[in-house]
C-alpha cells in the first residue's frame, strides 16, 4: 500500500517536472486543493534582524539567538499571492547538506523547539514548492541556493555599516535615515517593518525586498504588492515616519528585552 502509494506520487512529480520543462512559466499543477499555475509575477526576499525578532514572541523563554549569529538573517523568499503549492513535493536534510553551514549561519531557526532544518523544511513547503516552477528555483536545493546567493549579493550589513547606522540602546533614528541609506543598494524596492517594543518603542525587525520572478529586483506589479499587504498578516507593521526608530543591538542573555 505505502509503496503503491510512494509510486503515485513519484509518477505525478514526474509528470510535474516534464510539465515544466516544455512548457516553462505556464505551468499547471494540481493537489488536492486547487490548481496553481505559477500566476505570481513578484516575490518577496525577506530578512530578519537577530536584534528585535524576539520582542514580539509571546513566550518569551522560546526564542533564542546562538552565540554566532551578528548579522541579518533569511526569513524568506515568497512569492506574492500564492502558498503550499504542491505537497507532493518533499524535502530531506539530505537535499541541503552541501549548503548547510551556510544556512545555518544566514537561515538560522532563533525558535528553540523549531530547529533549523523545520524552519527550512516549512518555508520549502509554503512558498518553495510555488517559487519551484521558476527554473533557477526548481527543486530544494536550487531553491535555497539562490536564496543564498541573493542573500551575498544584498549585503545589508556593510551598507547600514557603511552609512553610519549601528545597533544602539540609546540612539534611534529617522524613518528617512534607515530608508535612505538603503536606497543606494535597492532602489525603492523595499518595505521596513517595525513591532512595538517595551515603553512603546518602535523598533526594525524586518526587511522586505521585492523581486520579480526572474529574480531581478522589483515587481512592477504595483496592485499584487498592494493585495498581499492586505492579505498577508506578518511579524509587525510597517516602520512609522512620525516617530525615531530603534535599531536594537543584538542581547544573546536578553534577547526578548535587548535595552533593559
Ligand atoms: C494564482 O492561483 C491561485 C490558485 O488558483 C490563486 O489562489 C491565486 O490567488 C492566484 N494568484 C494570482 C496573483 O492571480
Ligand atoms: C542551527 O543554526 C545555529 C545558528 O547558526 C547554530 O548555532 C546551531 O548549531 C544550528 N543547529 C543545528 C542542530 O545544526
Ligand atoms: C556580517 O556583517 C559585517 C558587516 O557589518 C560583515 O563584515 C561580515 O562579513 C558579515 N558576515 C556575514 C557572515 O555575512
Ligand atoms: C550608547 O550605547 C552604546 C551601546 O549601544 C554605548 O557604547 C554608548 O556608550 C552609549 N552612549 C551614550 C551617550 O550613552
Ligand atoms: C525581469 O523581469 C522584469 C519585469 O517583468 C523586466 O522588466 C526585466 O527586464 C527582466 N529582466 C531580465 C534580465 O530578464
Ligand atoms: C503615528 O501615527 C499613527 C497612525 O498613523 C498613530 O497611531 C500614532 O499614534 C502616531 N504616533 C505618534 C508618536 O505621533
Amino acid at each position: 500500500m505505502a509503496s503503491y502509494k510512494m509510486s503515485i506520487i513519484w509518477v505525478s512529480s514526474a509528470v510535474l517536472l516534464i510539465g515544466w520543462v516544455i512548457t516553462q512559466d505556464q505551468a499547471t499543477w494540481t493537489t488536492t486543493q486547487t490548481i496553481h499555475s505559477c500566476n505570481w509575477t513578484c516575490m518577496l526576499f525577506t530578512l530578519q534582524w537577530p536584534g528585535s525578532f524576539c520582542l514580539n514572541i509571546d513566550n518569551k523563554n522560546i526564542c533564542r539567538i546562538p552565540h554566532n549569529i551578528h548579522n541579518w538573517t533569511i526569513h524568506g523568499l515568497w512569492p506574492l499571492n500564492d502558498h503550499y503549492c504542491c505537497s507532493c513535493w518533499p524535502i530531506f536534510h539530505s537535499h541541503l547538506q552541501e549548503l548547510e553551514p551556510d544556512l545555518c549561519q544566514l537561515w538560522p531557526s532563533f525558535i528553540k523547539t523549531r530547529s533549523n532544518f523545520t524552519f527550512w523544511k516549512d518555508e520549502w513547503l509554503k512558498h518553495g514548492t510555488c517559487a519551484g516552477c521558476v527554473e533557477s528555483m526548481s527543486s530544494p536545493f536550487l531553491y535555497f541556493r539562490t536564496v543564498l546567493k541573493l542573500r551575498a549579493l544584498f549585503d545589508i550589513d556593510n551598507v547600514l555599516a557603511s552609512a553610519g547606522i549601528k545597533p544602539s540602546c540609546n540612539v534611534s533614528y529617522k524613518y528617512d535615515e534607515l530608508h535612505g541609506a538603503l536606497v543606494p543598494l535597492l532602489g525603492d524596492n523595499f518595505v521596513l517593518q517595525c513591532v512595538t517594543g517595551d515603553e512603546e518603542r518602535e523598533a526594525w525587525v524586518q526587511l522586505k525586498i521585492h523581486f520579480s520572478k526572474n529574480i531581478t529586483l522589483g515587481c512592477q506589479a504595483e496592485d499584487e504588492l498592494k493585495s498581499s499587504r492586505v492579505m498577508t498578516p506578518t511579524n509587525g507593521h510597517p516602520c512609522p515616519k512620525n516617530t525615531t526608530i530603534f535599531y536594537f543591538p543584538i542581547n544573546y542573555e536578553h534577547p526578548k528585552q535587548p535595552c533593559t
